[in-house]
């Protein structure tokens, strides 16, 4: 007879359930679901050794265990800490954690510029949401922020290290999903940075999935960027036969052209995973099949009613009339002004900034005319 595995219970915010030893935490929570379980920026269940980085999943532990009820005296890393039998934590009920992560929050948005009106993870950022839920409107930082040039981390991936919060998740894809990383975390403290090495570029078949692992705006799809905000697009699920990785996507559609593809991603905003194999696609995948017929539609990608792409998620689409076009007598617009050429601040002065123009920008140039 099969000897029966013992199980752990344990209680997150007043609901019990029972785990299996070497479970975390957040992990215990994910079972329970909901408002209980702790946010997490760095930690990504798919990526070996990822966690303890960020601090956003820290939860009160009330009760060590049944046989040692004492509480533990701080807060832990829910990502990094395991059950024990009759553990009790708080997260939600906690107002030590509530005050805590508003820290964390304040934190990480010393050095993130709140750029999400221009910023292509607007709508599907953690750190926004993370943002809304605990942010505060002012920022006790008195300094000025990191900035650093914008770099291109192979031909498709571009890197905007003033948004990145050092999750390290994109080394870890980096290391554990390609065979030649050649970037990393540079430098340590304040200085410390992604890069490539001696500007080498990426361009290994699965480098795409940093971008979906990456919790903000700092690793983007340049296939994308700007084309459109995510709340405007309509995903649906859709697969093909692909002999590189399992071919189940999401295509990001607005009208009958296909912006953007990504894994499709479960209700913690990490890919799916298929028979126990996480879902990564390929670069083939990704970049190159922007066109309906390269897939098989399966149907709209269930959406969290909450979420801000709900809002764009509508099914048997008509298309608006090209109002121009037709009083145009079927000619395409053109355009007729180039607005940098005739305004006083053309594109290149823009370049020029170090980082996000402010009102006091163009008091200086008022005052030196
Ligand atoms: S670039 Fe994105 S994924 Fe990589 S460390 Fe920074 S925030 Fe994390
Ligand atoms: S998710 Fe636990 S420390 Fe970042």
């Amino acid at each position: 007879m099969s000897e029966e595995k013992k199980l752990f219970k344990v209680t997150v915010d007043n609901i019990t359930i029972d785990v299996e030893p070497g479970t975390t935490i957040l992990q215990a929570a994910r079972q329970i679901g909901g408002d209980v379980t702790p946010p997490a920026m760095c930690f990504y269940s798919k990526l070996q050794g990822s966690g303890g980085k960020c601090r956003t999943c820290l939860v009160e532990v009330s009760k060590g265990s049944e046989k040692d009820p004492r509480p533990m005296p701080k807060l832990v890393a829910s990502c990094r800490t395991t059950v024990m039998d009759g553990m009790e934590v708080k997260n939600i009920t906690s107002e030590r954690v509530q005050d805590a992560r508003a820290g964390v929050v304040e934190f990480l948005l010393l050095n993130h510029p709140l750029d999400c009106p221009i910023c292509d993870q607007a709508g599907e950022c953690h750190l926004q949401d993370l943002g809304y839920e605990h942010g505060k409107e002012g920022t006790r930082y008195e300094f000025n922020r990191r900035t650093f040039e914008k770099e291109d981390i192979g031909p498709y991936i571009q890197l905007h290290m003033t948004r990145c919060i050092l999750c390290y998740r994109c080394t870890y894809v980096a290391d554990q999903l390609t065979n030649n990383r050649v970037h990393g975390v540079l430098d340590r403290g304040d200085h410390a940075e992604i890069s490539t090495y001696i500007s080498k570029a990426i361009d290994n078949d699965f480098s795409g999935n940093m971008i979906d692992v990456c919790p903000v705006g700092a690793l983007t799809d340049k296939t994308f960027r700007f084309k459109n905000r995510v709340w405007f697009t309509k995903p649906v699920d859709a697969h093909r036969d692909c002999d590189k990785c399992c071919g189940k996507v999401t295509l990001w559609e607005r009208g009958d052209e296909v912006l953007r593809v990504t894994a499709r991603k479960d209700e913690w905003g990490e890919v799916q995973s298929y028979d126990g194999k996480p879902g990564w696609i390929c670069n083939t995948c990704r970049f190159d099949k922007k066109h309906v017929n390269d897939w098989v539609i399966e149907g709209p990608t269930k959406v969290n009613r909450h979420s801000v792409i709900s809002q764009g998620h509508y099914i048997g689409l008509q298309k608006p009339n090209e109002t121009i076009s037709e009083v145009m007598g079927g000619r395409d617009p053109k355009l007729l002004m180039d607005i940098h050429s005739v305004s006083d601040v053309n594109s290149v002065e823009l370049a020029a900034l170090p980082g996000p123009a402010t009102s006091k920008t163009f008091e200086k140039k008022d005052q030196s005319e």
